[in-house]
């Protein structure tokens, strides 16, 4: 079959599926997107996407249809799942949203289909737990009369230069003839280039471990801040200075939170002891990285009591999981903030940025400044927004005549031009 001639179905139209099917359609492919969410359904349909991943005026498309009526992807022939894959509140892998939407494709499947799961899972997944429930559904047989691949998405939200279509993709596949087929119909649209991996499994572990990487990483700078902030060194010149050599690798400190990062190595971490293996060094980071918050705190409530301030008042700037996103699902800025209740138990927050329709904070919230003036700035999350007010910004929210802690997380803000009765506080 031409590789055009296959119809897509991309089932779950979030951060990774919207892309994804929207950029088949553009290619020329005939697309149906599905959702189990109506009203992110009836959004598209209006030519709307809040995740703010692709331009509005690209979802309306004659290609692309979009619909919560699981029979309609009947109608194609090759299926892109791109669900969910949290962790549950004790840090296992929940694998429901995959499950569910294996039982949905299934019960759809005819002979001949191609099935690709793109959501990030531990190695053996696919295999294990999601192609029994494609068989069981649709009374086939997964290698035989249909075929099942995995493509690891790897697109950073927020980054309009890393996009599904520019980044190199991961293919595999059960077979050397099915990977054939999944790797033309990615490579048809993706212009990165393909990579094929050896089996299924490998490219689940691929994904897994790059996320891993990437959080014990974040771990070691986390680790290095404390121990310099103890010793008054400015981390982030230590890391400008370290970065002048060839091979080392430039990471910043600061909060880990989202649905990739600090929830992925969870995935590998809890099948690695499900197999007798001890991840000890991944969970350490992972344990680092969940603190750092605390270790933030500390440093705000220890100047507090230097400046014998009692009953502070603390903004915290920037709700998101990272800057420039609206995403605060797995926010580190909820634990920050929650953390600084300590000390300041009436914080705001505020975030012109964050999509809270879904997760009204039980926090003071509010999308811009009313002119109440604080003893501590927080600038959790340095969207463009605040950095572009920059010192204006925080001279709003500050009583000049008083000194105050302006705690950048992120060192975004200009050194050089601080005002001088700002404290300025950085990793
Ligand atoms: N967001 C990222 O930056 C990113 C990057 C790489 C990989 N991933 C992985 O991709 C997967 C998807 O992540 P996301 O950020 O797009 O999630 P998301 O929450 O933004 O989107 C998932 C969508 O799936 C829908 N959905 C849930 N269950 C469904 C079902 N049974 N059938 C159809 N639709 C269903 C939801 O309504 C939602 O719209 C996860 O495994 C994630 O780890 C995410």
């Amino acid at each position: 079959m031409a590789v055009l001639k296959r119809k897509i179905s991309v089932i779950g139209l979030g951060y990774v599926g919207l892309p994804v099917a929207v950029a088949f359609a553009e290619a020329g492919f005939k697309v149906v997107g599905f959702d189990t969410n109506a009203n992110r359904i009836k959004e598209l349909k209006e030519g709307y996407d809040k995740t703010f991943e692709v331009e509005n005026r690209r979802l309306d498309n004659p290609n692309l249809t979009y619909t919560d009526k699981a029979d309609d992807i009947g109608q194609a022939n090759f299926h892109i799942i791109t669900v969910p894959t949290p962790i549950t509140n004790i840090n296992e892998p929940d694998i429901s949203y995959l499950i569910k939407a294996s039982e949905t494709v299934g019960k759809q499947l005819k002979a001949d289909d191609f099935v690709v799961y793109e959501s990030t899972v531990y190695p053996g997944c696919t295999e294990d737990d999601c192609i029994p429930v494609l068989e069981t559904e649709s009374k086939l047989t997964a290698g035989q009369d249909f075929y099942v691949g995995y493509s690891p998405e790897r697109i950073n939200p927020g980054d309009p230069n890393h996009r599904f279509e520019t980044i190199l993709k991961i293919v595999s596949a059960q077979c050397s003839h099915s990977l054939k087929i999944v790797a033309d119909t990615y490579g048809a649209v993706v212009t990165a280039g393909i990579y094929q991996a050896t089996s299924i499994k490998v490219a689940e572990a691929a994904k897994v471990i790059e996320n891993t990487q990437r959080d014990l990483n974040i771990g070691f700078v986390n680790e290095l801040s404390k121990i310099f902030k103890t010793m008054d060194i400015d981390t982030y010149d230590v890391l400008q200075a370290a970065g002048t050599k060839w091979n080392f690798n430039a990471f910043e400190p600061g909060l880990v939170g989202g649905h990739c990062i600090g929830v992925d190595p969870y995935y590998l971490t809890s099948k690695a002891l499900k197999i007798g293996c001890d991840p000890t060094i991944i969970l350490s980071g992972r344990e680092t990285n969940n603190a750092y918050p605390i270790f933030l705190a500390e440093q705000c409530r220890n100047w507090f009591s230097q400046q014998g301030i009692t009953d502070p008042k603390i903004v915290q700037l920037g709700l998101t999981f990272k800057e420039n996103v609206p995403d605060i699902r797995n926010s580190k800025a909820f634990d920050l903030a929650n953390t600084f209740r300590h000390i300041d138990p009436t914080l705001a927050v505020i975030d012109p940025v964050a999509d809270i329709a879904h997760m009204k904070p039980d926090f003071r919230f509010n999308t811009s400044i009313d002119g109440e003036r604080f003893d501590a700035i927080v600038l959790a999350v340095p969207h463009q927004q605040f950095i572009n007010d920059g010192w204006q910004l925080i001279n709003a929210l500050t009583n000049t005549d008083k000194s105050t802690l302006v705690m950048d997380i992120k060192a975004r803000l200009d050194r050089q031009s601080k005002p001088p009765a700002i404290n300025l506080w950085r990793p």
